[in-house]
């Protein structure tokens, strides 16, 4: 580790430390480089800086230095990838941010949204190394102020509470959530009940962006596995998170 490094002992389940760097590009990219570099398993890499975060589908995710940016290094014990996770951990998210924000609520598939804007956003990756699978959980959150106004309309938690908070504090209760959504993906959980509790989607029209189609559906359900199941004229089908995009359609 470079000795300009901070490390906090988080001490949980699946985090154990946080380290924490002044600027980086990306923490999921430096994510990928601990990982060759013998990084150690339940590690957060938090950037007091972000400058070139990276958002779902090869958007850019903009943030400032009043923004929570940060990835959990992860290896799959098994091999296997937990395929619902970023989803279970936006209920996680959902569940430990609601303390501060009541009206927080998951969009299928990775967002956190206060009504119709966004709070942050979850970027999953996977990285192999040496024959081991790792998982790289990527979390961007809009603490005191709402960058990058351009995709979706954006919101902060200052905005959302009428209060500043410390990104500490923040990022202690978004990992108590980082931890819940494991225990969520690891199974027994309805989790289309808790896409019905904690999801801002559910039984809307939408329009779906798919491999350059887009078609207008309604939202059905969310399936153990994290696929959406929508309708729309075809009748009924079930939709992997890593292929498309869903707006709300107001128009029908
Ligand atoms: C999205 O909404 O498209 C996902 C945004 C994820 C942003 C976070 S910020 C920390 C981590 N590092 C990145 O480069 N991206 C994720």
């Amino acid at each position: 580790m470079n000795s300009h490094v901070k490390s906090i002992q988080w001490g949980k389940r699946i985090v154990r430390t946080i380290e924490l760097y002044p600027t980086l590009g990306s923490t999921n990219q430096f994510a990928s480089t601990f990982i060759k570099n013998g990084g150690r398993s339940g590690t957060v890499l938090w950037a007091l800086e972000q400058t070139e975060g990276k958002g779902r589908l090869g958007r850019k995710w903009d943030s400032d230095p009043s923004s929570l940016t940060f990835s959990l290094v992860w290896q799959c014990p098994d091999n296997i990838a937990p395929q619902n996770l970023t989803l279970t951990v936006g209920l996680g998210l959902v569940e430990s941010l609601k303390v501060l924000v009541p009206k927080v609520k998951v969009k299928w598939p990775n967002d956190l949204w206060v009504e119709e804007r966004k709070l942050g956003g979850i970027l999953t990756e996977a990285v192999r190394y040496q024959g081991k699978l790792w998982i790289i959980l990527g979390v961007g959150l809009n603490v005191n102020s709402a960058p990058g106004q351009g995709a979706s309309p954006r919101i902060s938690l200052k905005e959302a509470t009428n209060c500043s908070w410390s990104r500490l504090g923040v990022l202690d209760l978004a990992l108590v959530g980082v931890e819940r959504g494991f225990e969520l993906s690891a199974g027994g959980q309805d989790l289309s009940r808790l896409f019905r509790k904690h999801g801002n989607f559910l039984d809307r029209n939408i329009m779906v962006f798919w491999g350059g189609h887009t078609f207008q559906a309604k939202a059905k359900d969310v399936l153990p596995d994290g696929r959406l199941l929508i309708q729309d004229a075809q009748g009924e089908r079930a939709l992997m998170p890593e292929e498309i995009s869903v707006r709300f359609d107001a128009c029908f």
